[in-house]
């Protein structure tokens, strides 16, 4: 079985990338399932629920989220019924939604967990390894894949070492930068410290970089707003897992670039 994980969608830009390309990327690097994290889709915090249909529409078959899973609060009002959303597990006093899904089908089931991170987060949470151990106990027959959302590329691989041989791949998210190190760890388990992005190719993470520039260099206090220049990209990996052994075989990066004309 081959799976697709892609970075995070940032804004209309990464909507329009998946629009344009994904068909024909998961036709390229056939792709049997596919995993898109969706936390920064509706300008560029936050999933507004007509964006998440797009995502799903594009192709996708999951979405997952990050910190700013709650960046549109009015998700409260459709999330229970999202059957393929996955929102961070590891979170406080947040009741509404699924911290892990689980995909029946051939050839195997598959549960997909969201976590967040600890090192220079803003949110508080709970013990990520435990959240991720609850997971497991809960779907003990399932292929266990991650998305570790966290700015700290070492606690990624940290935690990846931490659930191997229950997880069979952890993927991090939420820096929005493409890492070149995919690796299979001790032939159990599939690990990229970050998917990438999927929007702006000459944005900063994504953003238009006028405006980031205006906030970082001269404190201007303006929201971030996605890049726009019909450049895009869609970054992540494909993961081949045996169908039988249900081991990782493989893990490549994906990098595409999509053409769109300016929005
Ligand atoms: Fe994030």
């Amino acid at each position: 079985m081959r799976i697709l994980f892609l970075g995070d969608v940032v804004g209309e830009a990464g909507l329009l990338a998946l629009e344009k390309g994904l068909s024909s990327l998961k036709k390229q690097v056939r792709a049997d399932f596919v995993i898109v994290n969706g936390e920064n889709a509706s300008y560029g915090s936050g999933l507004f629920e007509k964006d998440y249909q797009r995502i799903l529409a594009s192709g996708a078959d999951c979405v997952t989220l990050g910190n700013h899973y709650h960046g549109k609060p009015d998700i409260d009002y459709w999330i229970d019924e999202a059957s393929c959303l996955v929102r961070p597990r590891n979170i406080f006093d947040y009741e509404r939604g699924q911290g892990t899904l689980y995909f029946e089908g051939a050839p195997f089931p598959i549960a997909v967990t969201n976590i967040l991170g600890t090192a220079f987060m803003k949110d508080d949470v709970l013990d990520p390894v435990q959240c991720f151990e609850e997971a497991y106990q809960e779907y003990p027959d399932a292929v266990h894949i991650v998305d570790y959302h966290a700015e700290s590329t070492s606690e990624k691989k940290c935690f990846a070492y931490l659930c191997k041989g229950k997880a069979t791949v952890v993927v991090g998210t939420h820096t929005h930068v493409k890492s070149d190190d995919c690796q299979i760890i001790d032939h159990e388990l599939a690990f990229m410290t970050d998917l990438g992005l999927c929007g702006d190719a000459p944005g900063i993470i994504g953003f238009d970089p006028k405006v980031t520039l205006d906030k970082v260099r001269f404190g201007k206090r303006i929201p971030f707003l996605p890049g726009n220049s019909g450049h895009y990209v869609l970054q992540g990996c494909v993961v081949e897992i045996d169908d039988d052994q249900r081991r990782p075989l493989s893990i490549e990066g994906v990098n595409k670039k999509v053409e769109g004309g300016q929005i």
